[in-house]
């Protein structure tokens, strides 16, 4: 095996922008080692890592012993298996979903859009069976995956500019609006998709009248209510599943990111009698193998022991206190919102880009939105010394910018 690890921060970047596509906007640190929330670059420079690895990639913290645990056992009995054959981890995993989801049945593959493309063919193809319908209504602001048929769901123009035409059949209703989401499905409908959270716009929870109407609209119009708990799934919120917040029972729910506890895996979730894809319809190769099976058998597994989705809530509820009376210190700032451990802190102007940018220099990352919203999605392991740590680092950075409204 070639050993990297001499390699330097510059010769890093250097094979990066040599050989590897530019469709990032990377920032130039390389990461060698991480755990639990802490990352260490190339440089040996220690971070608090407060966005999960990147977008909530990974819910349980950097190389979770369990995880680690299960891969290393996994990768000397199976690495991989195709779906023409079964396997215990696929079916240990599929169980404890089911579980966790009020009995759904599993549809695995390898990430969010995945999930997002399996949901809207399983909503195409019972569409099909009931009425021929095959309309899908999202929300403006929503964000489902970058595949084409994710895309299409996702109601943000910028991300469908040079890709268009799209595909046909989707409509983008205002977000957390009743009234737009219910003159945005009509008799072609097939299903409702949305966010509990919209995560990559900017972390805004739906409101509880918005869900319910989504729910009181696909029972009275009969189509699918879905959602996408791709960031949001296992614990994130202070829920196992964000949905759970506003007492509806989707037909069907997409996830990904913290499921693998590091490993890429996704799956798509749905009640059995809406089960509508059979052999033939739909497949993914690597989708459910042995190692990403095993692996997430190990976090949701971790998730429990450690009473992670109970420390999300409440840990959460701390810091988003914190930061609520930074709000009322300093005029930069104009909002705080977020559940769990999925947080914003919006400022005026271009803010949170030098708050962000001055946490990182001082060791902590986090995520901006633009340049006006700093996103927080840390690891439900995060210990209280850590994430006290965290918001002293950013308290100092806002009290730079705070005077300025
Ligand atoms: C809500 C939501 N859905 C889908 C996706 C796409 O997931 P992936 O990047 O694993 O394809 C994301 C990614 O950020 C997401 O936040």
């Amino acid at each position: 095996m070639s050993d990297l690890s001499s390699m330097s921060t510059p010769q890093v970047l250097n094979g990066y922008e040599r050989a590897v596509q530019c469709t990032y906007g990377r920032i130039p640190i390389a990461f060698v080692r991480g755990r639990g929330a802490r990352l260490w670059d190339s440089e040996g420079k220690e971070y608090l890592d407060f966005v999960s690895g990147g977008r909530a990639g990974t819910g349980l913290g950097h190389c979770h012993p369990r995880v680690v645990e299960a891969i290393r056992r996994q990768a000397e009995a199976l690495l991989f298996v195709s779906n023409d054959f079964h396997h215990p981890w696929g079916a240990r995993l599929g169980e404890l979903l089911a579980q966790r989801s009020g009995g759904r049945k599993a549809f695995f593959c390898n990430s969010g859009t995945e999930a997002s493309e399996t949901a809207i063919k399983l909503a195409r193809k019972w569409g099909s069976q009931n009425g021929g319908r095959y309309e899908i209504v999202t929300a403006q602001g929503s964000f489902h995956g970058r595949t084409l048929g994710a895309l299409s769901a996702t109601g943000q123009t910028k991300f469908h500019q040079g890709f268009q035409p799209l595909l046909e059949g989707f409509h983008y209703c205002r977000w957390n609006d009743p009234d737009s989401l219910a003159s945005a499905v009509n008799a072609r409908t097939c299903a409702i998709y949305l966010e509990p959270v919209q995560g990559e716009s900017g972390t805004y929870p739906a409101s509880p009248a918005f869900m319910q109407a989504a729910a009181r609209l696909a029972r009275e119009r009969g189509c699918l209510l879905m959602v996408d708990e791709v960031q949001t799934g296992f614990g994130r919120t202070g829920r196992y599943w964000a949905y759970e917040h506003y007492s509806v029972e989707p037909h069907v729910i997409a996830t990904a990111k913290a499921l693998g506890g590091g490993l890429p895996i996704g799956a798509c979730l749905a009640l059995p009698e809406y089960c509508a894809l059979v052999p033939g319809d739909h497949g993914c190769t690597f989708g459910g193998n042995p190692l990403c099976a095993a692996a997430a058998v190990a976090a949701l597994e971790a998730l429990d022991a450690e009473n992670l989705v109970e420390r999300a809530a409440t840990l959460g509820e701390r810091m988003l206190g914190t930061m609520r009376d930074w709000a009322r210190q300093y005029p930069s700032i104009t909002e705080v919102r977020g559940l769990g451990l999925m947080q914003a802190i919006e400022f005026h102007g271009d803010q949170a880009a030098t708050v962000g940018r001055g946490a990182l220099e001082r060791g902590l990352i986090t995520h901006t939105v633009g340049a006006g919203i700093l996103r927080l999605l840390p690891p439900l392991c995060l210990t209280d010394e850590e994430a006290d740590r965290g918001l002293a680092i950013l308290a100092r950075e806002i009290s730079t910018v705070g005077g300025r409204g």
